[in-house]
Parts: C-alpha cells; structure tokens; sequence
C-alpha cells in the first residue's frame, strides 16, 4: 500500500525503495518522522519521539515538523506565515482529518479560533521513488487574511554534516554544480526574478556519504517558474529542517472570504544508490508524469537554428538557402530565430509586434514554409512573447501595459520591458497574437524565450495592495497563455527558452516539450552544463547545437568534437551552413544519420556520467536501453603523456557479450562483466580529441 495509516495518526507513504513518514501528536501538530529506505512496519512510528523542552528550547523548534507557522514560540524558519485582519500573526492549528482519494491523501488542519483551513496534499510515485507535496490555504470566513509566506512543502533529515549539491550559474555559465557541508544556520537558494533564473536552480540535492553509485541522496525539485526559495536550515537540535516554495521576498497573497490559494508542486526523491540512480529516476519520472504527451514518448526531432549563423540578419533568400543546406544534411526540424518579425533588426526594437517584418520577407513565410514541405520538413520560429521593446507599435499603443512605478521611468532589461501578464487583455492580445501566426503559417515548433527579469512590479489594473502577488500573478498568466495556446493548437511543440537555462523547471516542463540549457555553446564548456543539467534534468529535453568554431569568442575544436557534444543531448545544427566545406557536410550529414539510429538509446536510455573533467582527466557518458549502448569519450588536451583512459561502463548483463565498436578502430568483442568490471580501454592523443564507442550485444 503507497499510503498507510497507523495507530496514533502515523501517516506511512511508501515507494519500491522509499519511505516517508508523518504524524499527528498529542497536541494535534504534525510531526515529521522520517524519509528515507523503506520501512514495512508502521507500527515502529507510533511511539512519539520524545522531545526536551526548556526556555530556550522551545517545544516546537526541537520538534521536526511537517507543517511549521511563525510564531507560537517559533524561531526557526518556518513554512507559512498569515497576518489575520487583527494583527494576529500565527496560524495555531490543530489535526482536523484526512482523505484519500485517486491515491491523493489531503491532511486538513485548522486553526483553532480563525477560520483558516491548511490543506496538506501528497501523491506517491511508487515506480519512481517520488513523492509529491503540494498545499492549499483556505479562508472560510470573510475578513482578508494575508498570505505571506507559503510553501510548498517541509520535510527534514536527521543530524548534522548533511552535504548540499546544487546549480547556481548566471548567463552563459548554466547549471555550474556546487558541493558545500552545510554548517550551522541557514543555507538559501532563491530567484528574485520573477522566472526561475540561472541564478540557482529550484532543485537541491543532499547527501552525507554518496557518489554516481554509491549512498543514499535525497533531493527535491519544484514545478514553479517563477519565484522561489528552497531554505535549508541546520538546527542545534540535531535535523537539518528543508522547506521549498515560492519566495516570501516581497510576496503578499490577500487571501478573501472563500477563496484559496495553492502553491505548486515540490517533487521529493530518494535514491538508495547515488546520483546515477537519482538521475535516472527523476528522467523516468519526467517522461511517465510530467512531460506533455503525445511527445513524451516520441524523440525530438534533428533540429536546425538560424541564430548563431545570421542573428538578426534574417531574410527569405538567406534562410532558403540554409533550408536547403540543412536539408541536404538530414535536418527534419528548421527553426528561424529571432529577427523576423515587426522593425526587428538588433534588439533595440521590434518585441511585440508579431507580425512578419514585410521587407525582409516580401512574400511572407510562405516561400520558407513551402520549400521546407517539398523537403518533408518542419518550420519554427522564435518569439518572446512576455516582452515589448520601447521602440515597437505595441509600446506606442499601450505603454501602461508593461510593470512599471508611474512616479519612476521604467527600467529596461537587454533594451526591452516586461508585460503585466495580470492584465487579461494583456494576455488576450498575446494569445490572439500568437494564435494568429500559428493559424495563418504552417508552423509546427515554437521557441518561446525569455530574457529579461521583472522588475517594479506594479500594475495599472491592481490595487496597491495586490502588487506583492504579482510575482505569483505573472507566473500563472504565463501558464495560462501557454495553456490556451497549446488548446488553440495541440499539433505544435513548443521549447522553453529563457536566455539558455533560466527556465528549465518542472513547472515549465508540463507545457513545453524541449528545453535550451545554455546560450553557451562552446562544446568543453558546454559538456560541464550538460552535466550539470543531467542531475536532475531529462536528456530528452536537452537541446544541444553544433556551431561554428571559433566564433564569438569561442575556442577553435573539431567538427567531430563539437557533433559528439551535440550527440550527447537532442541533436541541433546552429553552423552557418553556407561557410561549411565540403568534408564538413560529408560529416554532418554521416552524423546526423548516425544520431537519427541512437537518438531513442540517448533521449530514452539510462545515463550514466563515467568520467568528468577535470577530476578525471577526460569526459565519459553513457547511454543504454537495457540491450545497446552508446558512449562518448572527450579530452580537452593530452597531459603528461596520458592517452589512454579506462572507463567502465555500467547497466550491461554481465553474460552477454558485446561487440564493441570503437571509432576508427577494429571491433573487439567482450563480455559485459569484464566491460563493466575490467573496463574498456580508449585512446584520446590530442587536444580537443573524442570518439563514439557502441556496444552492441551479440546475438
Ligand atoms: C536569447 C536566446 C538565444 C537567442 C536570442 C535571440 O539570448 O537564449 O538562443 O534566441 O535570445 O535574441
């Protein structure tokens, strides 16, 4: 049974190799028990830790909660916070009851003189070792109650020396991974931006002991793009006490007679065996729960991207030009980026105005639509539909439709303002905006980017007193236009795309199919990314494009180094096809063939993460579906005469034996025992050197 109920109001949530437990104690508060390997025995719950109370040592911050509230003698960080319309400002609750229904248990706490109403959801992942907190607040009277602070969940761990793994990063530098022991006091990772950011990830990891196979992790994740804080606090009294949720910076929900207010999801995994395990886990889980279907079980397609070859120098002669490259090399998805549309030609103007830019295409989108069928092949277009520049018809028709303080000029964030998407006209006009290029054009993909954080968060349709929910208002009028469009039209698919990864989430996850991790596409910086975002996120939707090399800034490297990069992820060609040579289409098109035959292994398999560098003095990832693997192997540079480098695949059956193709080299045959074991023996000798190694069991 996932959820069970015991003696003394244990709640038990169990998973295949997960337990999560709660209960209710004699003053009618929710205690948190325990997560972590899988305990049958419910009965073991049912005696009530016994907790040390003093002055100073108050009842409720020695206890391990599952619901904590300012106040009543509270001092640690807690996870909800109310003002009541007399100033009261503790929710004093008590245990009221609970439901199960469709497999959702729902815990109803109240406080015992306001009427407010705390609604504790959880759902068990069985399959996948996840459990899924959400809450809801409830005010059944009728004077305003404020909101200030609610998260989504709280849980702890016991003991102290808990390490943290998480994500921070800023443009061009996404999912850089950090390791800290988290000391004494609070460790906070949180966006301010009004959008998840690069800044830190709505997702932690934690573990005391544990490498890719090796302990026990537990970690969490939240379906919320917008702001959030995850608190991670050491108590003195022997728990580390984790609390997830939107940020309570500058947020304020005024909650009226008879309405509600929900917090999204937090996500909260378990793996008995590393961070392989956890990985694999949490992309199955994406695929099973998450993902939008139909696409969820089909592989992304081979993708072309117009912005690093022409930026905003686009016109119908150039790209159907590159349509018909990228044809020639096997491309089945072509996506035209930004500079298309109003008096778009740098990014000082044109957002907004989502019209075709009439003198750039004479003949609309046709001509590109057109040539791209006759190939068989997909159209997409960029936009970014939550912004305005300054210079466009949309600003000079409705400047009071951006966030903005009257008394001060509006601030600008890469030459462009942020829409109040409180406003339903707002988000009317996007829709019809939106829907009308996707009505008239034969456009099967859209990348929808985001580039600029909010700011002076006011709104001309809200009273002043609202204006601390418009973070949480942006956020859901972002969902609901996404939402509306994806009804509208339910054949399109849609990429997520905020300055590269400041939107990759598991909010934005349910409405897009793909996402850009990084504007960084500098292969060896991009292969630290890739690995950073593969903790927590699906290979499927990790889009990665092969550019030029030595453009902007970026290190020279080989083709083939810069296609393997890509092979590790949703293959993209971003090259100006019209600068390739001829050896170089030989190999785009040879590898784009390739990708097509392993993609299903790549954006379906199990990963594993063999070797990182620099640590291991070269890259390793692993792909495999139970039968087939795919491996690729990067160096950076050779050093101290070191070219040859032993990886030990994982996931094989130690009894088969494989055929084992090695790039450029003869086929050797193993058993999966010695590859798993003894190991596999590859060559890299020079800078910037890669190959490709399939194992291939023997029938
Ligand atoms: C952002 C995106 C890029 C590209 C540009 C276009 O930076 O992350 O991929 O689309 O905008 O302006």
């Amino acid at each position: 049974m996932a959820i069970s109920i015991g003696e003394n109001n244990v709640f038990l949530l169990n998973t295949k190799n997960c337990s999560y437990s709660f209960s209710v104690d004699q003053e009618g508060l929710l205690r948190h028990l325990y997560w972590g390997a899988r305990i049958d025995t419910i009965e073991d719950f049912k005696n009530e830790p016994y907790v040390w109370e003093q002055g100073f040592h108050p009842l409720n911050d020695v206890k391990r909660e599952e619901c904590s509230s300012f106040g009543t003698m509270r001092f640690k960080e807690t996870s909800f916070k109310v003002t009541y319309a007399d100033g009261v400002r503790d929710f004093r609750y008590r245990y009221v009851g609970h439901t199960i229904e469709n497999g959702e248990l729902t815990v109803l706490l109240e406080d015992m003189v306001y009427p407010l109403q705390m609604h504790l959801h959880y759902k068990v992942y069985e399959d996948v070792d996840i459990i899924e907190k959400r809450r809801t607040v409830k005010n059944c009277g009728n004077e305003v109650i404020s909101v200030e602070r609610l998260h989504s969940g709280e849980c702890s761990l016991p003991g102290a020396g808990w390490n943290l793994k998480n994500f921070n990063g800023m443009w061009n530098s996404d999912f850089d991974a950090y390791e800290q022991r988290i000391m004494g006091g609070k460790t906070v990772l949180e966006s301010l931006r009004g959008t998840t950011g690069h800044v830190a990830n709505p997702s932690f990891i934690l573990y005391q002991n544990a490498g890719e196979t090796y302990g026990e992790v537990y970690y969490g994740a939240l379906a919320w793009s917008g702001n959030f804080k995850i608190v991670l606090e050491q108590t003195p009294y022997e728990y580390l006490n984790i609390l997830a949720g939107m940020s309570d910076t500058d947020f304020e929900w005024r909650l009226t007679g008879g309405a509600t207010l929900e917090t999204p999801a937090l996500y909260l995994g378990y793996s008995p065996d590393g961070f392989d395990r956890m990985s694999n886990a949490m992309g199955e889980f994406s695929r099973r729960y998450v993902m939008p279907k139909p696409m969820a079980a089909k592989p992304l397609s081979v993708l072309y991207n117009s912005w690093e070859a022409t930026y905003f120098d686009v016109n119908e002669q150039a790209q159907v030009q590159l349509i018909e490259k990228a044809a020639q090399i096997g491309v089945e998805l072509f996506v035209m980026d930004d500079g298309w549309f109003g008096q778009r030609s740098d990014d000082h103007a044109g957002l907004g105005d989502w019209r075709v830019n009439a003198v750039k295409f004479p003949n609309g989108l046709a001509p590109l639509t057109e040539k791209l069928k006759s190939y068989g092949m997909q159209f997409g277009l960029w936009i970014e539909p939550e912004m305005v520049n300054h210079d466009s018809e949309l600003y000079r028709a409705h400047s009071d439709w951006v966030y903005h303080y009257a008394s001060r000029p509006v601030m600008e964030g890469r030459y462009q303002y942020m829409l109040d998407l409180t406003r339903q006209d707002v988000q009317q006009y996007i829709i019809g905006e939106i829907d009308q290029l996707l009505t008239e054009n034969d456009i099967s993909y859209i990348k929808w980017d985001m580039n600029r954080g909010l700011s002076e968060v006011a709104s001309a349709m809200l009273d002043r007193s609202e204006f601390k929910s418009i973070w949480y208002r942006h956020t859901k009028g972002f969902y609901h236009i996404i939402q509306s469009l994806r009804a509208l039209h339910p054949e399109v698919e849609w990429e997520a795309c905020a300055s590269g990864g400041g939107r990759v989430d598991y909010g934005a996850m349910q409405y897009f199919e793909e996402f850009w991790p990084s504007d960084n596409t500098d292969p060896l910086d991009r292969l630290s990314i890739q690995e950073g975002y593969s903790y927590l996120y699906p290979i499927k939707y990790m889009r990665a494009w092969v550019t030029d090399s030595g453009n902007n800034g970026k290190r020279a490297m080989p083709l083939l180094f810069r296609l393997h990069c890509s092979m590790c992820g949703a293959l993209g060609i971003g090259l100006n096809l019209n600068e390739c040579k001829e050896e170089e289409f030989e190999l785009l098109e040879k590898y784009v063939g390739l990708y097509k035959e392993i993609r299903s292994i790549i954006q379906f398999g199990q990963l594993h993460r063999l070797a990182s560098l620099p640590m291991d003095g070269l890259q390793a990832v692993q792909y495999e579906n139970g039968k087939e693997s795919v491996l690729f192997a990067f160096l950076d540079h050779p050093s101290r005469w070191r070219t040859a480098f032993t990886i030990r695949p994982r996931g094989l059956d130690a009894k088969t034996c494989y055929r084992v193709e090695i790039e450029g080299q003869q086929q050797q045959k193993y058993s999966g025992a010695f590859l798993m074991n003894s190991g596999l023996t590859i060559t890299l000798n020079h800078d910037y050197a890669s190959c490709m190694v399939r194992l291939l069991p023997e029938s």
